[in-house]
């Protein structure tokens, strides 16, 4: 079985072509990203807008490359995906509409992915874990723990309250006078920076609800770095050491908080799994895997390209939905708010 996939919910333009070999193993043979982040910099952040328009001027040309290096036509396929959301309209309306287009003309079954089960259903293609797992997901939009049971069937344990831990990476960075995107500038920082230096809130600490906040952790670094008038490059190296230190405590604090809720609802669980940008984080990736240990839960981090936004996420997903023989049809919109767990309000995915 052969899936394309698209992905164009955010500002990351992508397709791939992933493969379902005999005995379960997914293997990817195409996969293409482009990035709009030299787009979006002078801003600071992701201009929708922008990102419609970056979309429209790439997509076809990219669904062309990952055909041809996969080696195969539309004919060999057996399905087409695309992210129907959550995300940016604009975007999401672009990919879909090309992948109803492509299923069309191809006579093809079209597969709408939810794109945060995509980055659910990451490690499966590359670890084949079992479920259920634990995911926590964190990147510039999402930031929440939850319990993957089975395609199309999750238990959102908490989430953010406010910003998304990639978000607070990206304003710390921008008071900073550090440039966007901000998470790998802060890690760069904070390794020459002393993390004691600023004793910052670690906000939720000890909360049983395995849920998040940022907003008190970055107003104090905003008045800190205030009352510093014009900070050396030594003062922001240590707040961004200390900033890092106050979220590795969080994230740790939290899953801990979150495995305890799984195990409590769910029973065992098999693995703790990482996804989205902020997963490429070194401090962050020692402190899970020394908890991982402690807790004797296996760790599954994927490599950094399948942690952020890609292609080859969305068509893996589209595997097991089309291996279920969940398909849908061209009357399917773009759900620009579209929660991985239905029971749970909807997911918080603002970006700048
Ligand atoms: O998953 P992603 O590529 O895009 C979406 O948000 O969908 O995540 C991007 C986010 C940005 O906020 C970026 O600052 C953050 O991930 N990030 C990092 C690191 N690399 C990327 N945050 C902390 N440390 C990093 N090394
Ligand atoms: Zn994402």
């Amino acid at each position: 079985m052969r899936v394309l996939g698209i992905e164009t919910t955010c500002d990351e333009t992508a397709a791939a072509v992933v493969q379902l070999n005999p005995g379960g193993a997914g293997e990817i043979l195409s996969n293409e990203v482009m990035s709009q982040i030299a787009e979006h910099a002078a801003y600071g952040g992701v201009v929708p807008e922008i990102a419609a328009r970056a979309h429209i001027e790439v997509l076809d040309r990219l669904v062309a490359r990952a055909l041809y290096d996969a080696k195969v036509k539309l004919a060999d396929l057996d399905g087409i995906a695309a992210a129907a959301g959550p995300g940016l309209i604009g975007g999401v309306i672009v990919g879909l509409t090309t992948a109803k287009a492509l299923a069309l003309a191809s006579r093809k079954p079209f597969i709408a992915v939810n794109h945060l089960e995509a980055h659910a259903l990451t490690a499966r293609l590359t670890d084949g874990v079992e479920f259920p797992y634990l995911l926590l997901l964190v990147s510039g939009g999402h930031t929440q723990l939850v319990a993957v049971k089975g395609v199309g069937d999750y238990l959102r344990l908490g989430s953010t309250v406010d910003d998304a831990v990639g978000e607070a990476f990206d304003k710390v960075a921008k008071m900073l006078g550090l440039p966007y995107p901000g998470g790998p500038e802060v890690e760069r920082m904070a390794a020459k920076g002393d993390p004691t230096r600023f004793d910052f809130p670690r906000p939720m600490q000890g909360r049983a609800k395995p849920d998040f906040s940022l907003s008190g952790l970055k107003t104090a670094v905003r008045l800190a770095a205030q009352r510093i008038h014009s900070p050396s490059q030594t003062d922001v190296a240590d707040l961004c050491a200390s900033f890092q230190a106050a979220i590795v405590d969080m994230m740790i604090d939290r899953s801990r908080a979150g495995l305890r809720l799984f195990r409590e609802r769910i029973g065992d669980c098999n693995a703790m799994v990482v996804a989205g940008g902020v997963g490429a984080n070194g401090a962050i990736r020692r402190a899970l895997s020394r908890f991982c240990g402690e807790s004797g839960l296996r760790l599954i981090l994927p490599p950094p390209q399948l942690c952020t936004d890609n292609g080859a996420m969305i068509a893996w997903a589209g595997i097991e939905r089309l291996s279920l023989g969940l398909v849908d049809d061209m009357t399917f919109a773009a759900r620009p708010r579209w929660p991985l767990d239905s029971n749970a309000e909807a997911a918080h995915h603002g970006k700048a």
